[in-house]
């Protein structure tokens, strides 16, 4: 199949394009490359035939036709996005712009595409969105496909109205597509800003490590290889106008997330403290969602798919990845607005 991915030299979308290669699909990389964007995480497969690149923003619908016409692809991952809450809270406008108009683009681009091709029944378009769009669990219960949404922060606001279109253009136009939310990842190649990369470089640079209000926020934590394969099982198997939700069956209390990390740090790189001696709880983000929790009933029963790598294993996998690739997290680390604490509104 020919896939092409947007937003592929980003964190998940690397994920997606190196396994996507690796089971034998083509796949179109499309990506604006920003700052959160890093080539290098394609180094794997960037001489493979089955592999190409178009730097390209999906804010540019006339790109975008072009790119439809010239590799007519057979299904779009769509994963392009401003993906920073913290970011979000300073300066929304590009995530309403990337996220909302962006993703309008992409679902017109490809539904010029598909009439183009006769409406090919087994065209897909998926569209990747995350578990935020359902607001904050208390301490009971778990977000299914059919939880309403009530998205607190605008990252997450924009997510929720890109996956509306999406269900929409399905609605509407019968433009055949699958979406998945899912909860947060975490694994090699994480952008420097994110809590699980921050707190291993943070606790190596011997600097504080950050722990936002008292750490009691919960997650559900997803390895991002984990992940990519769900999508190309949700891409391959998901049946149209479907959405799926895709969970780790890993919660955890942020500040239990950071001791964990501190510990497989202990083991692998000791010195003479504990790293768990470096936290340092500092002021909460506004409109903190307390938890997050995927109910992966829909799936695992439909689509027969299960994450296979426990948090203990992600972990000491990633850290040990982070420890391996110094040279690829330090040229990242000049980005702008790594290391500092954004988010805090005014
Ligand atoms: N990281 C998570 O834990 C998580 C959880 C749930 C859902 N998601 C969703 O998964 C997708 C990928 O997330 P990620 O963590 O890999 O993000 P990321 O920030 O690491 O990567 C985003 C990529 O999109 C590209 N991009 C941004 N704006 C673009 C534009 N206007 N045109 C073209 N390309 C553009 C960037 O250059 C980058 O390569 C996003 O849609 C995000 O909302 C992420």
């Amino acid at each position: 199949m020919k896939i092409l991915v947007t937003g592929g030299a980003g964190f998940i979308g690397s994920a997606v394009v190196r396994l996507a290669v690796a089971r034998g699909h083509q796949v179109v990389n499309l990506d604006a490359l920003t700052y959160a964007a890093c080539l290098e995480n394609l180094a794997p497969v960037a001489d493979s035939p089955a592999y190409a690149f178009e730097h390209a923003d999906i804010r540019d619908r006339a790109a975008l036709d072009r790119i439809f016409r010239d590799h007519k692809p057979d299904a779009v991952m769509h994963l392009a996005a401003e993906s920073h809450v913290d970011r979000s809270i300073d300066a929304p406008g590009a995530f309403i712009d990337t996220n909302i108009t962006g993703t309008y683009n992409m679902l017109e681009a490809a539904r010029g595409h598909w009439l183009g091709q006769g409406r090919p029944e087994r065209f897909r378009f998926h569209h990747i969105s995350t578990d935020e769009v359902f607001g904050s669990l208390g301490p009971e219960g778990q977000f299914t496909e059919d939880t309403p949404y009530a998205p607190n922060s605008p990252y997450s606001a924009s997510k929720a109205a890109s996956d509306h279109l999406v269900r929409a253009w399905f609605e509407t136009y019968g433009l055949p597509v699958v979406m998945s939310n899912c909860s947060n990842n975490y694994g090699p190649y994480h952008f420097p800003e994110k809590l699980v990369p921050v707190v291993i470089l943070n606790a190596l640079a011997g600097k504080d490590i950050p722990v936002y209000g008292a750490g009691e926020n919960v997650r559900d934590w997803l390895y991002v290889e984990d992940h990519a394969d769900a999508l190309l099982t949700v891409l391959t198997k998901g049946a149209p106008g479907r959405s799926y939700n895709i969970g780790g069956e890993n919660e955890a209390r942020n500040i239990d997330l950071v001791q964990a990390i501190c510990g497989i740090l202990d083991e692998k790189r000791p010195k003479n403290r504990p790293y768990s001696a470096q936290i340092s709880f500092v002021a909460d983000r506004p409109g903190h969602d307390a938890r997050y929790a995927i109910d992966p009933a829909r799936i695992a029963n439909e689509l027969g798919w299960r994450p296979s790598v426990t948090l203990a294993e992600g972990l000491d996998r990633t850290v040990q990845w982070y420890l391996d690739n110094e040279d690829w997290w330090r040229a990242l680390q000049n980005r702008k607005g790594v290391g500092k604490r954004l988010g805090k509104a005014s």
